[in-house]
C-alpha cells in the first residue's frame, strides 16, 4: 500500500517546508555511515565535530556573524525560550524587565509568561490593524531596568515585517538587549544581525527546506544567556546534550541554499501570492487581506473573511486536496481566534474567518488558480449556510 498525502496543492509552507533533496543528500552520510559524536576524540568523532564547524560557519557567513556566536538547538521553540529566558535569568541582576509584542509566536509570549511567575515584569506592546509596532509605543514601554526587547522580525500568522532596526536602536540605546524571532523572515529577508541591530536571533531549519528539530540561536559575543538544560559542556556550555549532527548539517546547508537565489525566489513567491489575493478579492470584494500591504512576507496571502468560520472553510478545502492554515498551525485545535489575529483588532465579523496561505519554492500558477477558486466556491457557499437566501429554509 503507497501512502498517499491528501493534500495536492500546498499553502502552508509557514507550518513547514518539505525537505530540499539536497539537503537531505548532504545529512544521508550522518544519518547512516558517519556516526561520530562530535565530543569524541577518535576518527569518527573528529569528522561528525568538521561537519558540524562546517554547519556553523555556513549560518554563520548568513548571518555575518562569527561562528562562535551560534548555538545549535532543537528548533525555533528552543532558540526562543533560550534567548527569552536565558538572557533575562542572566541579567536579573541588572533589572527584572521584559519587553514583547502582543503578536510573537507563542514560543516567545509564553517563554516571557513564564518569566512572570519568576518575579519579571512584562510589557506586551499592542500593533495596528496591520502587525505593525509603534515605535512611540516601544519608547514609552522601555524603562532603566529594561533588560530584553524581543521583537520578531516577520509575523507567522500575517506576514507583516517590522521595522526591527529602527525598533532596535531604540531599544539597545535604552540599553536593553534585543532579541529578534527570525524563524519566518530566514530565506525571505536579509538576516544579517549587524544590519538588524539584534543581540540575540533565533532560526528553525524546517521553515527553509531543512529537517525537522534542529534550529539556531545567535548570541552576540558578550552577551550572557543562562543555561536552561544541565548537562555536558556542548555548545561552549550554553547548551548541554550531544549535538543532532545531520540535522546541524541539515540546518547549514538549508540556510546556505535559501540565502543564494533569496532575491528571485522572493519575487516569484510574491508574484504567487499577489495573483492569490487579487483572485480572491475579485471574487469576494468583502474580504480583508491582513498584514501590513507595503512590507509582507512575499510568501504570504493571509485573508479575513466575514461571518465565515475559517475552520469549516479550512475543513472543505482540504477535501479538496488545499492544504492552508487558520492562525497559527501550532495553536489549531483552538476554536478561538488567534492572539495575533485578537491583536490586529478586526471587526468581530471577521475574527473566526482567518485563513493564512503561504506560498513556496515550488508553487505554481495553476495551482494558485485553482486553490483561489476554491476558496471563493467555498466561502460563498459557506455564506449561504451562514445567511440562506430568501426563502430557502
Ligand atoms: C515565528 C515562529 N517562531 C517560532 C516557531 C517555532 O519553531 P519550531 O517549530 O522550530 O519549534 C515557529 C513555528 O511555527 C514560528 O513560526
Amino acid at each position: 500500500m503507497t501512502l498517499r498525502a491528501p493534500s495536492h496543492i500546498y499553502l502552508d509552507h509557514a507550518a513547514t517546508t518539505p525537505l530540499d533533496p539536497a539537503v537531505f543528500e548532504a545529512m544521508r552520510p550522518y544519518l547512516w555511515s558517519r556516526p561520530g559524536n562530535p565530543s569524541s576524540v577518535h576518527a569518527a568523532g573528529r569528522r561528525a565535530r568538521e561537519a558540524v564547524d562546517t554547519a556553523r560557519e555556513q549560518v554563520a557567513s548568513v548571518l555575518g556573524c562569527k561562528p562562535g556566536e551560534l548555538v545549535f538547538t532543537s528548533g525555533g521553540t528552543e532558540s526562543d525560550n533560550l534567548a527569552v529566558i536565558g538572557l533575562a535569568e542572566a541579567e536579573a541582576g541588572r533589572g527584572r524587565h521584559v519587553v514583547t509584542t502582543a503578536i510573537e509566536h507563542h514560543a516567545v509570549l509564553f517563554a516571557a509568561r513564564a518569566l512572570q511567575a519568576r518575579g519579571f515584569e512584562v510589557t506586551e506592546l499592542p500593533v495596528d490593524q496591520d502587525g505593525r509596532v509603534d515605535p512611540g509605543d516601544l519608547v514609552a514601554a522601555l524603562r532603566t531596568d529594561t533588560v530584553l526587547v524581543s521583537i520578531g522580525l516577520a509575523n507567522n500568522e500575517v506576514g507583516t515585517i517590522q521595522d526591527l532596526s529602527s525598533l532596535a536602536q531604540l531599544a539597545r540605546e535604552a540599553g536593553a538587549c534585543v532579541h529578534t524571532d527570525a524563524v519566518q523572515a530566514a530565506g525571505q529577508l536579509d538576516i544579517n544581525v549587524d544590519q538588524l541591530g539584534v543581540d540575540l536571533l533565533s532560526l528553525s531549519a524546517h521553515k527553509l527546506y531543512g529537517p525537522k528539530g534542529v534550529g539556531a540561536l545567535f548570541v552576540r559575543e558578550g552577551v550572557r544567556v543562562e543555561r536552561r538544560a544541565f548537562g555536558g559542556a556542548q555548545e561552549r556550555d550554553r547548551r548541554a546534550g550531544t549535538e543532532n549532527v545531520p540535522g546541524i548539517v541539515g540546518l547549514g546547508e538549508a540556510v546556505k541554499r535559501a540565502e543564494c537565489d533569496r532575491e528571485r525566489r522572493s519575487a516569484h513567491m510574491h508574484s504567487l501570492s499577489s495573483a492569490l489575493i487579487e483572485r480572491v478579492t475579485a471574487q469576494c470584494p468583502q474580504t480583508r487581506v491582513t498584514g501590513d500591504p507595503q512590507r509582507r512576507l512575499s510568501a504570504f496571502a493571509s485573508f479575513a473573511f466575514p461571518d465565515i468560520d475559517a475552520e469549516s472553510l479550512l475543513i472543505r478545502l482540504d477535501l479538496e486536496g488545499v492544504a492552508v492554515s487558520t492562525g497559527a498551525a501550532c495553536s489549531s485545535g483552538s476554536l478561538e481566534p488567534s492572539h495575533v489575529i485578537q491583536a490586529l483588532g478586526l471587526p468581530e465579523r471577521f475574527r473566526q474567518g482567518s485563513l493564512r496561505c503561504t506560498v513556496g519554492r515550488s508553487t505554481t500558477s495553476d495551482e494558485i488558480a485553482r486553490a483561489g477558486d476554491a476558496i471563493v466556491r467555498h466561502v460563498r457557499a459557506l455564506r449561504d449556510v451562514a445567511a440562506p437566501p430568501a426563502g430557502v429554509a
